[in-house]
């Protein structure tokens, strides 16, 4: 796949209803999901896993991108062939995240994302290897006088910073300003902390003279807290992100990728899927999950080799069902 610029790059990503499989998780998280079906979190069961998910049919036409971690960009698959070129060959490009996580602001329970130190050498490298895009996350809380505007500031700062350093070398960066679901915050809570959010991100690209063409935002859908017993209902939530998204979102921004934050597989599939019903916006609406595309097949792998193709086939369907949810074509029927 040759491509003349990063609008084009951008564009391809999230072309009919292609979407992102998130599978950067550091290790400490890969872990953690690991720890979740009692299996080893070894480098080669990391690779046993992710080369069975790169390799799922349902990759090809559904999957325009795959997010990798450092360790899993430069790994071979068992049989010689770099990751790299597996996911190549499914019609997808390799991605890289590039922040190096978070660290508090002082004494307060904020964050501030960390990585812009030696971006620039650690970019130059990654793009030999094969990354076409990358990903920064920051992460905004929503608690009592949370979040901070001093926060906010910091983190789209950051996030406009890595974007520019990532565009001069020759790569689409992703822009994911995460306002956790976590708390018993209200639907409207997250509205406005997500509307702060954006608002300060896109100034910021604006001020450092980001191409916004060659870019992709992965934001948070406006939920209620996941601690809150009044949970919005999948038509507010569609209808709320659209309204925060269409307030502050240029309209020439190619793709809107969405994280699913800890949503079930299936809410997330019908959270993008009411809102590309209902239209109205110039960007593709589209998907960059992590746990809910991967979930079901982690679950049916559980770090055997004889339950490899059940694992492809959970993931293959979560692909195909969020591609149907992107073009606005899915239903619950055909989860069954
Ligand atoms: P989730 O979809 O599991 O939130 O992961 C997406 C991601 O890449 C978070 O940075």
């Amino acid at each position: 796949m040759n491509f003349s610029s990063l609008s084009e790059i951008a564009s391809y990503i999230v072309s009919d209803g292609k979407g992102i499989l998130a599978a950067d998780e550091s290790n400490p998280t890969c872990t953690k999901r690991f720890d979740s079906i009692g299996v080893e979190s070894t480098e080669d069961n990391r690779r046993d896993y992710r080369e069975l998910l790169f390799r799922s049919e349902g990759m090809k036409g559904n999957i325009g991108g795959v997010i990798l971690f450092d360790e899993t960009i430069r790994q071979t698959a068992a049989d010689g062939t770099s990751l790299v070129d597996v996911i190549t060959s499914q019609g997808s490009l390799p991605g890289i995240k590039v922040d190096k996580g978070l660290q508090k602001i002082g004494s307060t329970e904020e964050s501030l994302t960390q990585g812009l130190e030696g971006l620039d050498e650690r970019l130059k490298e990654y793009f030999e290897i094969g990354a076409k895009f990358t990903k920064w996350r920051a992460v905004i809380n929503i608690g009592k006088d949370m979040p901070s505007s001093e926060a906010i500031s910091a983190n789209m700062e950051a996030l406009a910073e890595y974007a520019k350093i990532v565009q001069n070398n020759n790569m689409v960066p992703m822009v994911e300003p995460e306002v956790l679901m976590d708390g018993n915050h209200s639907i409207d809570d997250c509205f406005e902390a997500t509307s702060r959010c954006l608002d300060t991100l896109f100034a910021c690209l604006l001020d450092k003279e980001v191409d916004i063409k060659g870019t992709i935002l992965k934001p948070n859908m406006v939920t209620s807290g996941s601690n809150n017993s009044d949970q919005a209902n999948v038509e507010e939530v569609a209808q709320k992100t659209i309204d925060c998204l269409k307030a502050y979102v240029p309209d020439d921004l190619p793709g809107v990728t969405f994280l699913s934050g800890g949503q079930s597989d299936i809410d997330a599939t019908a959270h993008l899927d009411a809102m590309n019903k209902i239209g109205g916006f110039n960007w593709k609406l589209s998907f960059s999950y992590g746990r809910a595309l991967q979930q079901p097949a982690l679950k049916a792998w559980m770090g055997k080799k004889e339950n490899a193709i059940l694992a492809q086939q959970a993931l293959s369907h979560r692909a195909l069902m969020n591609k149907l949810a992107s073009e606005g074509k899915w239903d619950i029927s055909l989860e069954n």
